[in-house]
């Protein structure tokens, strides 16, 4: 445990038995029960007691029927968007949903029809595209560049892209899996390109709580970028309460956001969990402490990780993250083909990590590492990485 701090990343939480996907999915998504989870990216660690006791006084009434949001819960986010990343919002500006993922299938159907294109930048996290040939949109693929591992991206090859069908630009930032904080510069670069022809910004801003260099939400930058972005953002990630399927929209263009309400109406995803409203409140409302110090418990584990594989196993290499507890993991240099790796991992290590390629082909020798879990764990998993790969 660190010194002077108040939350206690270092215990270890059974959660074998909770209908958690993480453990006791195992068996359904990797074919094998036996395996150390460090996959699908929650955390193993506790929520705030400030989410916990809210939700407790939540359930003191014994009645959970529907519920409806209120301006309290806007103004939570509000004051957490001003006083962590400096973005001035009011309540008007926002829309609650029941989750990230669903919200941004609802935003492809709302800004584009039937054959249009939405540009993803790959390897990204894989729903983002599905999302886009589920609703019968063509994806259109703008591969991040990759410089020994650290990705930038390739405006180029955007515009070369770019055709009268393409509507949206798909922006995971900061990027899952890659790791990387866009700079001002980058955003202002890509907004340039998206304002010029006029497609439509989804910005999905998930993991910007998490991150370890200056995040820049995107339509903070200039009334011109806020007017073609929709960011969309949850405090499912930062509190480690993704089960409770809230997430919000924030469009300062309300002709946008007035579209995605109405898709939202329609997909029937605009009634949030109860506990879903209470639990973003609360932490935006009092989590602040726990989001600092959970930044530092990440970043040690982060550090002791890339350290260890450097000194164990040097075949497999990593840039260090700029957000997230997600190690995007290259395998290149083992000279195994992607499904030998992928058996070893799973017959030799016992350890579930997600499939590079379903990132993107660019995933090809790549699997990510969640490393948000006690230290000792991460040690017991890397240890068998290391002996695996060595
Ligand atoms: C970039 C990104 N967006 C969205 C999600 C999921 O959001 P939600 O649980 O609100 O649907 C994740 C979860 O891993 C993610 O990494």
């Amino acid at each position: 445990m660190l010194n002077n701090v108040t939350y206690n990343f270092d215990e270890n939480v059974n959660r074998v038995g909770t209908n958690c996907a993480k453990y006791d999915g195992l068996d359904r998504y990797f074919g094998y029960e036996d395996l150390q989870p460090m996959w699908v990216a929650d955390m193993d660690f506790k929520t705030p007691k400030c989410i916990n006791d809210a939700i407790i006084q939540a359930a003191q009434n014994s009645l959970y029927g529907y519920s409806i949001d209120s301006d309290d819960v806007y103004e939570s986010i509000v004051h957490w968007q001003k006083t962590r990343h400096n973005w001035e919002l009011n309540n008007e500006d926002i829309f609650m949903a029941n989750g990230v993922v669903p919200s941004y299938s609802a935003c492809i159907e709302a800004y584009s029809e039937v054959g249009d294109e939405v540009i993803v930048q790959t390897p990204v996290y894989p729903p983002l595209f599905k999302a886009v040939t589920a609703n019968n949109r063509k994806v259109v693929v703008n591969e991040l560049k990759n410089d020994n591992g650290y990705y930038t991206m390739d405006l180029e090859d955007l515009k070369s892209k770019i055709t009268p069908k393409t509507k949206i630009l798909c922006l995971c930032s900061p990027h899952n899996p890659v790791g990387r904080v866009w700079s001002k510069q980058e955003l202002i670069e890509l907004a340039k390109i998206c304002i010029e022809h006029n497609i439509l910004i989804i910005s999905d801003e998930i993991h910007s709580d998490l991150t370890f260099k200056e995040f820049t939400p995107l339509a903070s930058i200039s009334d011109d970028i806020a007017q073609i972005t929709l960011t969309l953002n949850s405090a499912g990630k930062t509190f480690n309460i993704a089960g409770l399927n809230t997430s919000y929209a924030i469009s300062k263009n309300h002709e946008i956001l007035e579209k995605f309400k109405k898709e939202a109406r329609k997909r029937e995803i605009h009634s949030v969990n109860f506990f879903g409203y209470v639990a973003t409140k609360a932490a935006y409302t009092h989590g602040a402490t726990y989001v600092d110090e959970l930044k530092i418990y990440l970043q040690k584990n982060i550090k002791f990780t890339l350290n260890f594989l450097k000194e164990n196993a040097p075949n497999i290499s990593c840039f260090n993250p700029e957000a997230t507890y997600l190690l995007w993991l290259n395998f290149e240099n083992t000279n195994l083909s992607h499904n030998e790796i992928k058996t070893k991992l799973l017959t030799q290590a016992k350890l579930a990590l997600n499939d590079g390629v379903s990132f993107g082909s660019n995933g090809n020798k790549y699997f990510r590492l969640n490393v948000a879990t006690n230290e000792k764990a991460l040690k017991i998993g890397l240890e068998k990485l290391a002996i695996t790969f060595k």
